[in-house]
C-alpha cells in the first residue's frame, strides 16, 4: 500500500523535525517530556512540532559553546565574515519559497506577506554583508604632530538576540546579520511559537559557511531559562524585539550587569488623513497597514486619525476594501488575512473589541470568517467614533482592528497622533507641503511616512521607535553594527 502524503502534510513533517535547538552546528534535542507544543494556528487540532525547552543548565552550556567558537570568528577578517553573510543571503534567496511556506505554516500569516518577509531578510543580510568591507573606525588629527590617532571597532563576544513570533525569519535575520558581521557569536532565542523558522535560518547560515557554534538557537519559554541567558556572564549585549513590558524588564535586568540592551517594542501607529488627501491612496494604505499580516506587526496601522470633512468618504473606501479581504489559512495563495498566532492572542483581540464597545466605539465593519476548520480566526474590524482617551485608541491590540478617530483639523490630528505612550511609526496622507513638513517635525515617532502606509521600512535606514516603543539604538541602517561592537581610541606616538 502506498502512503500518500499531501504537500501540506509533508511540510508539517518537515517543520516538526525543525523542533529542536541548534547548537554547535547541529540540531539538538534536550531530554525530557516535550513542554513546548506548537499547534497549527490555522488548524488548531493539529500539532506542528514539539520539543523540550532549554532549562537553565542547557542555556549555560550553550553560552559556553558560543564563547568557545568566538575567538576564531573574531579573528576572521571582517570582509571574510561579510562573504559568509552574502552567501547566507544567497541561500535564503534559493530557499525563498520554502521559507515563505514555513512562515505561513508556523506563524500563520498569508503566504504573500511571508514572501515579502523573506525578501526583507535577504535584503538586510545582503546590506550587512557589505558592512564587512566597510568595517572599522576613523582617523583623526592629533594635537601633537608626532601622534597618529584613530579609532577601531571590536566585537563584544557572545550576544543574545531575542525575537518575537510575528516575523520569524526577518527579525532574527536583521539582528544576527549585524551581530555576526561585527564578529560576535550569537545565541538566538526565538519566540516559543516559532522556533522552527529560526532553526532553518541558522542551518542556511551553516550552509553558507558560518563556523559551528557561532550562531546557536535556543528554544526556551520565558522565565528561568530566558533569565539565565540574560544573566550569563559571557553574554555582552542583548537585542530584543517584543512588548514594552518585556523590553523594560530585560533592560533593567541587564543594567544590573552593565550590559547594553537594544529593544524594539510596541506601537500604536497612526495614519493621519487630511482634508486634501488622495482618499483612494489613503484607504489602500490604511487597509494594508491595519489588516495585512493580520495586524500582528508592531508597525501596523491601528489608528486612523481623519479630518471630519472627509471622514465619511474615507470610511466608505476603507470598508469597501476591507470587504474584499479573504480570511483563511496562511498557506493558501488567495488568503489575505491569516489566523492569530495563538488562541491567547485571538482572545486578547476579542477582549479589546468588547472594551471598545463598552467605551462607546461603533463597530462599523466586521469581516466575515467562513473558514470551516478550527483555527484562531479573526475578522478584520473597523471601529468608528473612537476618542483619543479610549483604551482602544491608546493600547497596542496586535490584531486586525482599526480605530477611526475624527478630528476637526490638521493640528488636532497631529496632537491626537502624539497622545499615546508609544512612538514607533506614523504616516500622513496629504498633498500640502507645509502640512507634510509640520508632520515630519512634530510627530514623535522613530519612523515617519508620507503618503504611504505606516508599515515596515527599508534596511538602509534605521528602524526603531521612541517613547515606549524602543530602548537603546535603533536597528538596521548604516549604524546597526555599532551596537554590537566596542570602540577603542588609539594614540600612536611615533616621534
Ligand atoms: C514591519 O512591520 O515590517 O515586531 C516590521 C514587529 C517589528 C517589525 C516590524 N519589530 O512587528
Amino acid at each position: 500500500m502506498h502512503l500518500v502524503v499531501t504537500t501540506s502534510e509533508a511540510r508539517q513533517t518537515e517543520l516538526g523535525e525543525l523542533y529542536a535547538h541548534f547548537i554547535g552546528g547541529k540540531r539538538v534535542r534536550s531530554d525530557g517530556e516535550a513542554d513546548l507544543v506548537r499547534a497549527n494556528p490555522a488548524a488548531s487540532d493539529e500539532v506542528l512540532g514539539r520539543l523540550r525547552s532549554a532549562d537553565t543548565d542547557f542555556v549555560r552550556s550553550t553560552v559556553r559553546i558560543a564563547a568557545q567558537a568566538w575567538p576564531a570568528w573574531r579573528n576572521t577578517s571582517a570582509p571574510s565574515r561579510g562573504k559568509v553573510l552574502l552567501e547566507a543571503a544567497r541561500q535564503m534567496d534559493q530557499h525563498r519559497e520554502e521559507l515563505a511556506h514555513l512562515i505561513a505554516l508556523e506563524e500563520g500569516k498569508a503566504v504573500k506577506d511571508a514572501r515579502a518577509e523573506v525578501q526583507r531578510g535577504i535584503n538586510i543580510t545582503e546590506f550587512m554583508a557589505g558592512e564587512g568591507r566597510r568595517f572599522g573606525g576613523y582617523t583623526s588629527a592629533s594635537e601633537s604632530s608626532t601622534k597618529f590617532a584613530f579609532t577601531t571597532r571590536q566585537p563584544l563576544g557572545v550576544v543574545a538576540c531575542i525575537t518575537p513570533w510575528n516575523f520569524p525569519i526577518a527579525i532574527p535575520a536583521w539582528k544576527i546579520a549585524p551581530a555576526l558581521v561585527a564578529g560576535n557569536s550569537v545565541i538566538l532565542k526565538p519566540a516559543s511559537a516559532t522556533p522552527g523558522c529560526a532553526v532553518r535560518l541558522a542551518e542556511l547560515y551553516q550552509q553558507a559557511g558560518l563556523p559551528d557554534g557561532v550562531l546557536n538557537v535556543l528554544a526556551a519559554r520565558g522565565g528561568p531559562a530566558a533569565e539565565a541567558l540574560l544573566d550569563a556572564e559571557e553574554v555582552r549585549a542583548v537585542s530584543l524585539t517584543g512588548s514594552t513590558g518585556t523590553g523594560r524588564h530585560v533592560a533593567a535586568r541587564c543594567a544590573a550587569r552593565g550590559v547594553p540592551v537594544q529593544a524594539e517594542l510596541g506601537g500604536k501607529n497612526a495614519a493621519i488623513v487630511l482634508a486634501d488627501a488622495d482618499l483612494d491612496l489613503a484607504a489602500a494604505g490604511i487597509v494594508d497597514g491595519a489588516f495585512g499580516s493580520t495586524g500582528q506587526r508592531c508597525t501596523a496601522t491601528s489608528r486612523t486619525i481623519v479630518v471630519d470633512s472627509v471622514a465619511d468618504r474615507l470610511l466608505d473606501r476603507i470598508v469597501d476594501r476591507a470587504r474584499a479581504l479573504k480570511v483563511g489559512p496562511g498557506t493558501e495563495e488567495d488568503t489575505d488575512v491569516g489566523p492569530a498566532v495563538t488562541s491567547e492572542q485571538r482572545q486578547t483581540v476579542l477582549d479589546y473589541l468588547d472594551i471598545g464597545q463598552r467605551e462607546g466605539a461603533e463597530a462599523v465593519y466586521r469581516g466575515r470568517v467562513s473558514v470551516l476548520q478550527p483555527g484562531h480566526w479573526l475578522a478584520p474590524t473597523v471601529l468608528d467614533r473612537v476618542r483619543p482617551e479610549m483604551r482602544v485608541a491608546r493600547e497596542e491590540i496586535f490584531g486586525p482592528v482599526l480605530s477611526l478617530i475624527r478630528v476637526p483639523d490638521a493640528d488636532a490630528a497631529f496632537e491626537a497622533a502624539n497622545a499615546v505612550e508609544y512612538g514607533l511609526a506614523a504616516s500622513v496622507y496629504t498633498r500640502d507641503v507645509q502640512a507634510i513638513f509640520h508632520f515630519i517635525d512634530r510627530v514623535d515617532v522613530g519612523i515617519a511616512h508620507v503618503n504611504q502606509p505606516t508599515l515596515g521600512g527599508e534596511v538602509h535606514l534605521p528602524f526603531g521607535g521612541v517613547k515606549a516603543s524602543g530602548i537603546g539604538p535603533h536597528e538596521q541602517g548604516r549604524d546597526a553594527v555599532d551596537f554590537f561592537t566596542k570602540v577603542k581610541s588609539v594614540y600612536v606616538n611615533h616621534g
